[in-house]
């Protein structure tokens, strides 16, 4: 049911922690399972030099959260603001339908914590200017099939 991908990342995860100083910190939860995800940044010169994350939740959210992480270290913020669920589902070489809305919870953290970082700098972030991290994209397909 799980790719080896997912299982690595899971039994093995990286960025595991928190960073003291944080630059920027996004937090999120889905409102339906309850689980829930912090991302920490250090940025330097608007490069992501490192990122921790947390993960209260089930194991799709945390082979999502460290492989994301893994995908957006070393990139500018504004690459990063491109991570996408889905190239973190391809990433993972996929992830049963149920479990989708794990990989959106890894995205919206990361975007969370690039728009702390962007407000604590007076930064604009394109595209992020209304974003809801609140709002669950996949409302409707959450544990329906479980
Ligand atoms: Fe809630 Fe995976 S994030 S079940």
């Amino acid at each position: 049911m799980y790719s080896e991908k997912v299982m690595d990342h899971f039994t093995n995860p990286r960025n595991v922690g928190e960073i003291e100083n944080a630059d920027g910190i996004g937090e999120v939860g889905n409102a339906r399972c309850g689980d829930i995800m912090k991302i920490y940044l250090k940025v330097n010169n608007d490069v992501i030099e490192d990122i921790k994350f947390k993960t209260f939740g089930c194991g799709s959210a945390i082979a999502s959260s460290s492989i994301a992480t893994e995908m957006v270290k070393g990139k500018s913020i504004h690459e990063a603001l491109k991570l996408t669920n889905k190239a973190v589902v391809e990433a993972l070489d996929g992830l049963p339908p149920a479990k989708v809305h794990c990989s959106v919870l890894a995205e919206q953290a990361i975007k969370a914590a690039l728009l702390d970082y962007a407000k604590k700098n007076n930064l604009t972030l394109e595209g992020l200017e209304d974003f809801d991290f609140e709002a669950d994209p996949h409302h409707d397909d959450v544990h329906e099939e479980e």
